[in-house]
């Protein structure tokens, strides 16, 4: 397992099908159902609810046990910290005028341009309370929250306003197929309920960050939950330079399936 403190941004380039963009890459492939990240089937509901009640409890307490409530929580605070610092640093770069002068905007009308700033402020406020929120649960809990890692955003997300936009999309919908395979492993229902509202959110800015960037707001009928371990280290490797911690080894410690009929 790689040291990840040793990982420097040459080294955590993905690589690309040639003729590829990274962004357009990533893009695709989150739109497409969770592909990047494997993706698990989508299912219909009648069909998963009966199923749900023969088999859920037994897989839940099999494969759940083995996580504690603490490590989910790390899981997701690894995810804010990114978004937080993706919003924080990106809105230090570009201003108001660059994004509404982004590629995406072009055929876009005045409101969606002359409100794109606000609205990613607010983005970015959410990812920071997020984050603020998840640092006290774990604390609540006894726990140690991992604190944030260095991240390569200025070769990856920073070089326009339009690659910007771009892997902000890729981020809120990643977060929201994360946040649908990581709930079913919280034990508390009181935190999986807490899970689920900002996994809403997530989704809420998922379907801005689509509209924006030109792409249907709400894809599919049902979101595709990624397991935390496929998740936390495509992460790693994607956009993640060096940590104050072992990450590949916290990544390597997440269930590596997704809890599902
Ligand atoms: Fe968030
Ligand atoms: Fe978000």
């Amino acid at each position: 397992m790689p040291d990840p403190s040793a990982v420097d941004a040459q080294a955590v380039e993905v690589d690309l099908p040639v003729g590829h963009t990274r962004s357009a890459f990533l893009k695709r492939s989150a739109l497409s159902g969770g592909a990047l990240f494997g993706g698990g089937a989508l299912l219909g509901l009648p069909a998963a609810a009966e199923a749900h009640k023969r088999h859920h409890k037994h897989d839940r307490d099999d494969k759940s046990d083995s996580v504690t409530d603490i490590q989910i929580l790390n899981y997701a605070l690894t995810l804010e910290h990114l978004e937080a610092t993706f919003y924080v640093q990106g809105l230090e770069r570009f201003d108001a005028r660059d994004l509404r002068c982004a590629d995406q905007l072009r055929g876009a009308g005045r409101r969606i341009r002359s409100s794109i700033y606000d609205y990613l402020i607010l983005i970015r406020d959410h990812e920071v309370e997020h984050v603020a929120t998840l640092q006290s649960v774990i604390r609540s809990l006894g726990g140690d929250p991992v604190p944030p890692c260095t991240y390569n955003f200025a070769d990856t997300a920073f070089g326009s306003a339009s690659q910007f936009l771009s892997v902000a999309q890729v981020l809120e919908n990643t977060g929201v197929t994360a946040y649908d395979g990581a709930i079913a492993y919280v034990d508390s229902p009181a935190l999986q309920t807490a899970g689920a509202t900002i996994a809403t959110v997530e989704a809420r800015h998922a379907s801005y960050l689509n509209l924006v960037n030109d792409d249907v707001p709400f894809p599919a009928a049902f979101d595709t939950p990624v397991a935390p371990q496929q998740i936390c280290e495509t992460v790693r490797t994607g956009f993640i330079v060096s940590c104050p911690f072992d990450l590949a080894a916290f990544c390597a410690s997440l269930p590596d399936e997704v809890i599902a009929p």
